[in-house]
């Protein structure tokens, strides 16, 4: 991602700001693209990942849907050129005002959380004069073996409908007629890394869609989420993630029936790796184990570290060509001790000025950023920009 002569172009711009490689997205579109071709998959990325509009004019180029969780992403993926017919949305909590913006929108599908959630979209479309399209977002019971904060599928997360609630829910689809049942929605975690998990999944989609098969209930798609992790601890050896072996399991272990399409909400492996976090070094301040690098951007700009304990790589650009042989606590500028990007990373001397790279910070990077402590939002620099 850093050439030399691309380092000194970044070394012009004022810091923090997020750095954006639009070709390595381009690659990272292409690889889904060939991974899905001649496939009944459609794929709806996640705007919740990343929504700059130079992302999405990209990703709406190749002709993936979107996934939203609130009516401002979906008014968003409207007014950057997305149909309403290709949007999908999720969420525990969505409110009427969603709801209405959501019927207007005419979206693909509401991917419906609870019972209650039901018999109100019910009764919003009754007002609208619509029918809702919707899919049953089923709480599958299945470890995503992820971190506990980004898991969603297990009974003890608030995510989806579960099980034990089916007959409920077959009752209550008989009854409601401003709905129109056209799926099955599962999304069971993210930062997914061992692939074993989706075929888990798929044994859990299948037993649950042959539920609605002996009720001679008909679903013309199951969307499967997203969740594919990335590599964050060495992003050059994996820019692109493993599409093909992601896709391969949903072909071998997902019962679908003919004209049944399969949908997926990919977010963070499709924008994860095209951006880094580029920050200076403020000081170098003496610690009684290892230094701090004190740089300027924090957890302001990328919370993931103090948040989820997620380490990205970090590299000194200004020093790119040295050996790594000291060791540094890198914290960003904020009063808070979790405000601290990895300890004991090992980098080349580092010295105030030098120029930084949080690497792997194009999903739910600049999207969570904040401006607490009132500081100002970092800017953004694409590629072809510098
Ligand atoms: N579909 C639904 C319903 C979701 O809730 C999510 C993510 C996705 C799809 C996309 O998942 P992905 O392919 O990106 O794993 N802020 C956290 C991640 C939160 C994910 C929330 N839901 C992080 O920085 O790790």
């Amino acid at each position: 991602m850093f050439t030399k002569e691309r380092v000194e172009q970044l070394k012009s711009h004022a810091t923090p700001y997020y750095f954006y490689d639009l070709d390595i997205l381009d690659a990272t579109l292409l690889a889904i693209q060939n991974a899905v071709k001649n496939k009944p998959y459609v794929v709806h990325y996640a705007i919740k990942a990343n929504a700059n509009e130079r992302i999405l004019e990209r990703i709406k180029k190749s002709g993936f849907g979107i996934d939203t969780v609130s009516g401002n992403e979906i008014k968003w993926a409207l007014k950057n050129g997305f149909k309403g017919n290709e949007i999908a949305f999720a969420g525990v909590g969505k409110s009427d005002e969603e709801i209405q913006t959501a019927l207007e929108a005419g979206i693909f599908t509401f991917n419906v959380e609870s019972i209650p959630e039901l018999q109100v979209i019910d009764e919003l479309a009754a007002k609208a004069g619509k029918k809702a399209l919707i899919a049953i977002r089923l709480n599958p019971n299945v470890n995503a073996k992820t971190h506990h904060y980004i898991t969603t599928g297990l009974e003890e997360n608030k995510f989806g409908i579960n099980y034990w609630e089916l007959n409920e829910l077959f009752e209550q689809l008989e009854k409601l007629q401003n709905i129109e049942l056209k799926g099955l929605h599962f999304h069971i975690g993210s930062q997914i890394r061992d692939l074993s998990v989706f075929k888990n999944l798929c044994n859990r989609v299948n037993e649950l869609q042959s539920e609605f098969r002996e009720r001679n209930i008909d679903l013309d798609h199951i969307n499967v989420g997203g969740g594919l992790g990335v590599n964050y601890q060495s992003p050059d050896e994996e820019l692109i993630p493993d599409f093909d072996a992601f896709f391969s399991i949903f072909d071998q272990f997902i019962d679908l029936l003919p004209n049944q399409s399969l949908h997926f909400e990919l977010g963070r492996a499709v924008v994860a790796q095209c951006a880094a976090l580029i920050s200076k070094v403020l000081f170098v301040k003496e610690g009684v184990k290892t230094n701090f690098a004190i740089l300027d951007a924090g957890m302001t700009e990328l919370i993931r570290p103090a948040l989820y304990q997620s380490s990205h790589h970090i590299q000194n650009l200004s020093k790119i060509n040295e050996e790594a042989t000291y060791k540094y606590d890198v914290v960003g500028p904020i009063c808070e001790s979790s405000d601290c990007f990895g300890k004991a990373i090992l980098l080349p001397k580092t010295e105030r000025g030098d120029l930084m790279a949080i690497r792997t910070a194009g999903a739910y990077g600049q999207v969570m950023s904040s401006q607490y402590n009132l500081r100002d939002f970092a800017k953004t620099i694409y590629h072809d920009e510098l």
